[in-house]
C-alpha cells in the first residue's frame, strides 16, 4: 500500500536526527544505526532503531518491504535554493566566461537574468511546467525530495504570478515537496533601468500583495548585491515582505562582500545564501542571530570564484546547509554528487558535515526542520537507498549519484534498478 513501508537490514542507517539545525562542531553528530530498521506508516515515520528492534509480530500486511543489506539508508535530500522554474537557457554565456567576460559583465550588457527574463516572460504554463516536471525528476533520481524554487525570471506581476503558480501546481502533482520563494527583486528590470526605487515601489505596492493575498510564497529572497540591490533596498524589501508574513532570505555577498550576511542577521532572516566573500563580521552576526549560511559551491565552481569560507563559519558555530542554486546562468546543475565533492575536497567539510548540510540543516533554511530532514518518529517518510554500505561513499564515489531507491512519504518513487519511474507502484519494478 503506498505511505506503509518497512525498510530492514540495512547496512548503516544514517538518521541525521534532529529538529533543528546543527550548529557548529555539531553538524559532524548524524546518528548512525548499524543494521538499522525505519518503518513508515501512512506517510510517516514511526519506526528508526535496530533490525532487531523490530517487534517480532510485527503486522507485515499491507506494508511494502525493503531488505536494505548491503546498502546505507539516509533521510532524502533536500535542495534549499534553487531557480528551477526558467524558460530557455544560456549556453552562450557559459563559453563567454571561459572567455574571460564575468558573470556581471555579461549581466549589465543585458545578457545574464535579463536573458531568463525574456525567455520566462514569453513561456507559456505548459512549456514551464514541463521543463519543470522533468527537473523535479532528476532531482527524485538524486535523491532530492524537498526543493525550494524561486520566482525572479518575471520582475513583472504576471511572470512572477506565473512562476509561483506553475511550482505550486507542480507540488501537488509531483512527489517532491516544493517551497516557493519570491524573488521579484532578482534584477532592475530593463523598463526601470535606472530607477530601482521605482521599481522597489512597484513590487512592494504591487507585486508583494498579490503573492501573499494568494498564499503563492513562503519566502522573499532579494538578490543583495553591488549593482544589483544595495544594503539599504534589500532591507526595505525585505522588511515589507516580513510585515506581510514571509519568511527572509537573502543572495548575500555572492560577488562582493556588501555585508547582505550582517543584513541576513539584522533582520533575523531564515538563512543568507552564496556567502562567497562574507566578512568575520558577518560571519560572526549569522552565528549570532541563528541564520543558517546556505552554501551553493557549484555557484563557485561554474564562476571560477573562491569557495565560502565554511570551515571559518562552523568554527564560529554557524549552521552551513548545501544548496545546488540550480538555475540556467551561474549553476545549470542539480548534482547532489557534485555538490558533495566540492563540499568536501574544496571546502574541507567532512562527510559528516556535508551530510548534515544536504539533510537536516537544508530543511532548517526552509524552516521545515520538525518535519523532514532527518529519520525521526513523526516526519514524513522520505529516504534514500544507496548502492554502497555507507554513506562515506556519497564524496568517495566522485561525481556518480549512488542512489538507488528515492522513497517519498513511505512509497517507492525512484528505483535505479527499475527501468520505469513508478511514482508510487512498486509492483511495476
Ligand atoms: O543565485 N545571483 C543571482 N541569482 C542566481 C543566478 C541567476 C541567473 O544567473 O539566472 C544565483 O546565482
Ligand atoms: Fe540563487
Amino acid at each position: 500500500m503506498p505511505g506503509n513501508l518497512i525498510v530492514e537490514n540495512a547496512t548503516e542507517l544514517v538518521t541525521c536526527s534532529g529538529f533543528a539545525a546543527k550548529y557548529g562542531s555539531q553538524m559532524a553528530n548524524i546518528g548512525i544505526i548499524p543494521d538499522g530498521a525505519v518503518v513508515i506508516e501512512n506517510e510517516r515515520i514511526g519506526y528508526v532503531g535496530p533490525t532487531s528492534g523490530l517487534p517480532a509480530d510485527i503486522d507485515r500486511t499491507g506494508f511494502e518491504v525493503i531488505d536494505a543489506s548491503g546498502k546505507a539508508v539516509l533521510p532524502g535530500f533536500v535542495d534549499a535554493h534553487t531557480h528551477f522554474v526558467f524558460g530557455g537557457y544560456r549556453p552562450e554565456e557559459f563559453a563567454w566566461r571561459l572567455r574571460g567576460d564575468t558573470y556581471m559583465e555579461i549581466m549589465a550588457r543585458g545578457g545574464g537574468i535579463h536573458n531568463t527574463v525574456a525567455a520566462t516572460r514569453k513561456a507559456g504554463i505548459e512549456e514551464l511546467t514541463v521543463a519543470g516536471r522533468k527537473r523535479l525528476d532528476t532531482m527524485l533520481s538524486f535523491g532530492i525530495t524537498t526543493v525550494e524554487g524561486k520566482s525572479g525570471y518575471g520582475l513583472d506581476l504576471d511572470t512572477e504570478v506565473k512562476q509561483l503558480e506553475v511550482m505550486i501546481d507542480l507540488d501537488d502533482r509531483h512527489p517532491v515537496d516544493i517551497a516557493t520563494t519570491f524573488l521579484g527583486a532578482h534584477a532592475v528590470p530593463p523598463n526601470y533601468k535606472d530607477q530601482a526605487k521605482r521599481y522597489i515601489d512597484f513590487i512592494i505596492a504591487d507585486v508583494l500583495p498579490e503573492v501573499t493575498s494568494r498564499n503563492l510564497a513562503e519566502f522573499c529572497d532579494v538578490f543583495c548585491e553591488q549593482g544589483v540591490f544595495s544594503i539599504d533596498q534589500s532591507r526595505r524589501i525585505l522588511k515589507a515582505a516580513a510585515r506581510s508574513g514571509l519568511k527572509l532570505k537573502l543572495h548575500a555577498d555572492e560577488i562582493v562582500p556588501l555585508g547582505g550576511a550582517e543584513l541576513a542577521a539584522e533582520l533575523g532572516a531564515l538563512s543568507a545564501d552564496h556567502l562567497l566573500h562574507a566578512t568575520d563580521t558577518g560571519i560572526a552576526a549569522m552565528a549570532g542571530a541563528g541564520v543558517v549560511a546556505t552554501l551553493l559551491p557549484a555557484t563557485a565552481f561554474c564562476l571560477k570564484e573562491p569557495y565560502a569560507r565554511a570551515r571559518e563559519m562552523i568554527a564560529q558555530n554557524c549552521a552551513v546547509a548545501l544548496a545546488t542554486d540550480l538555475n540556467p546562468g551561474s549553476s545549470f546543475t542539480l548534482s547532489i554528487p557534485m555538490l558533495a565533492a566540492l563540499a568536501t575536497l574544496q571546502m574541507g567539510l567532512s562527510p559528516e558535515e556535508t551530510i548534515t548540510a544536504l539533510t537536516l540543516n537544508g530543511a532548517a533554511a526552509l524552516d521545515r526542520a520538525d518535519t523532514v530532514g532527518s529519520l525521526d518518529p513523526g516526519k514524513k517518510g522520505d529516504l534514500i537507498i544507496l548502492e554502497y554500505p555507507s554513506y562515506h561513499f556519497i564524496p568517495y564515489h566522485t561525481g556518480v549519484s549512488i542512489v538507488e531507491k528515492t522513497i517519498k512519504n513511505g512509497t517507492l518513487v525512484f528505483d535505479k534498478t527499475c527501468n520505469e519511474v513508478p511514482y508510487g507502484d512498486a509492483s511495476k519494478c
